[in-house]
C-alpha cells in the first residue's frame, strides 16, 4: 500500500477561485473586501509571508492594504492603527503578523482587533465561539487541515483523531474543528507518554509539534490519513554545501508506505494558510454587511 499524496497546492487554488467568485458577486453589489495585513519589524521569513499575502489577496480580487512599521514602534502606536483600522469601513479583515517584537505584548494587541475582522480567528472571542459551537472565524491553518483531511474522506465523523502539539495558533483550534466534525479528539504535548503508541491508534493524524521527521514510520496506523503541518528547513548536503530543503514534522518516505493518504511538504498545508485568510476575508465582508456566504466557502 502506499498513501495517496494529498496536493495542498491544488486544492489551495480551487478555493482560491471559488473566494475569487464570492468577491465578483459582492462586487457587482458595490462591495469590495479589504485586507489589512501590518507588519512591525523587518523579520524576513514575515516579509515574505506580508507579501504573497497581498499578492493573492489582489490575484482574488480583493484590496490589499499593507501597512509595514519599524521595529522600534510602541505598543501604544500599534493599538492606535488597530483601532484606526477596526473604525475603517473599507478594512473587513485585519492581520497583524506574528511575532510581534519583543516590547510589543501580542495578546494585548490581538485582543483589541474587532472579532468580527478578526480574520486570524486568533481572538478570544473567536476562539471561545468556536470552543461553543457558535459561528466564528476559525484560524486559517487549522481550517485549511481540515479542508486537506475532507478532501480524501469527506465524512470524519466517528474517526479517532490524534493532534500532536498544543500551541493556540494549530493545535488547540484544529482539535475543536475536528470535535465539530464529530472525531474523537485527543490532543497530545511534549509531556503525553507513549506518543507513538497514541498515534498509531489515530485514524486520522495531526503534526504540529515544529520538529523535523519527528513522526516516524511506524507511528502511523495502517490507512491513517495524516496532515503534517510542519515546515522545518533542514541541511541538505546532498543537494550542495550549504543548501537547505524544507522538510515536515512526519518521516514523509518512512510514512506514506504506511498511510492511506498524507500531504507533502511543501505543497501540503502550506498553501491552504493563504488560501483560508482569504476565504476568511469574504466571510467577514459578507457577514459585516448582512449578506449569506456563498454555500462553496462556508
Ligand atoms: N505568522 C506566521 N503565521 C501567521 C499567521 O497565520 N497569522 C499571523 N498573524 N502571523 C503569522
Amino acid at each position: 500500500m502506499s498513501a495517496a499524496i494529498i496536493d495542498g497546492a491544488a486544492i489551495s487554488a480551487a478555493l482560491r477561485a471559488r473566494v475569487a467568485a464570492g468577491v465578483r458577486a459582492l462586487a457587482a453589489e458595490g462591495i469590495v473586501p479589504g485586507l489589512a495585513v501590518v507588519l512591525v519589524g523587518d523579520d524576513p521569513a514575515s516579509r515574505v509571508y506580508v507579501r504573497n499575502k497581498g499578492a493573492r489577496t489582489e490575484e482574488a480580487g480583493m484590496r490589499s492594504l499593507e501597512y509595514r512599521l519599524p521595529a522600534e514602534t510602541s505598543e501604544a502606536e500599534l493599538l492606535a492603527l488597530v483601532a484606526r483600522l477596526n473604525a475603517d469601513e473599507a478594512v473587513d479583515g485585519i492581520l497583524v503578523q506574528l511575532p510581534l517584537p519583543a516590547a510589543i505584548d501580542s495578546g494585548k494587541v490581538l485582543l483589541a482587533i474587532d472579532p468580527a475582522k478578526d480574520v486570524d480567528g486568533f481572538h478570544p472571542v473567536n476562539a471561545g465561539r468556536l470552543a461553543t459551537g457558535q459561528a466564528a472565524l476559525v484560524p486559517c491553518t487549522p481550517l485549511g487541515c481540515v479542508i486537506l483531511a475532507k478532501s480524501v474522506r469527506p465524512d470524519l465523523a466517528g474517526l479517532d483523531a490524534v493532534v500532536v502539539g498544543r500551541s493556540n495558533i494549530v493545535g488547540k483550534p484544529v482539535a475543536q474543528l475536528l470535535l465539530a466534525e464529530h472525531c474523537t479528539v485527543t490532543v497530545a504535548h511534549s509531556r503525553t507518554r507513549d506518543l507513538p503508541g497514541l498515534c498509531r491508534r489515530a485514524d486520522l493524524l495531526v503534526a504540529a509539534i515544529g520538529r523535523p521527521d519527528f513522526v516516524r514510520g511506524d507511528w502511523i496506523k495502517p490507512g491513517a490519513i495524516v496532515i503534517d503541518v510542519g515546515i522545518n528547513r533542514v541541511a541538505d548536503p546532498a543537494t550542495g554545501e550549504g543548501k537547505t530543503r524544507l522538510v515536515g514534522d512526519v518521516a514523509f518516505a518512512e510514512a506514506a508506505p504506511v498511510a492511506g493518504a498524507i500531504t507533502p511538504v511543501p505543497g501540503g498545508v502550506g498553501p491552504m494558510t493563504i488560501a483560508c485568510l482569504l476565504r476568511n476575508t469574504l466571510a467577514a465582508a459578507a457577514t459585516r454587511r448582512g449578506r449569506p456566504l456563498p454555500a462553496d466557502i462556508a
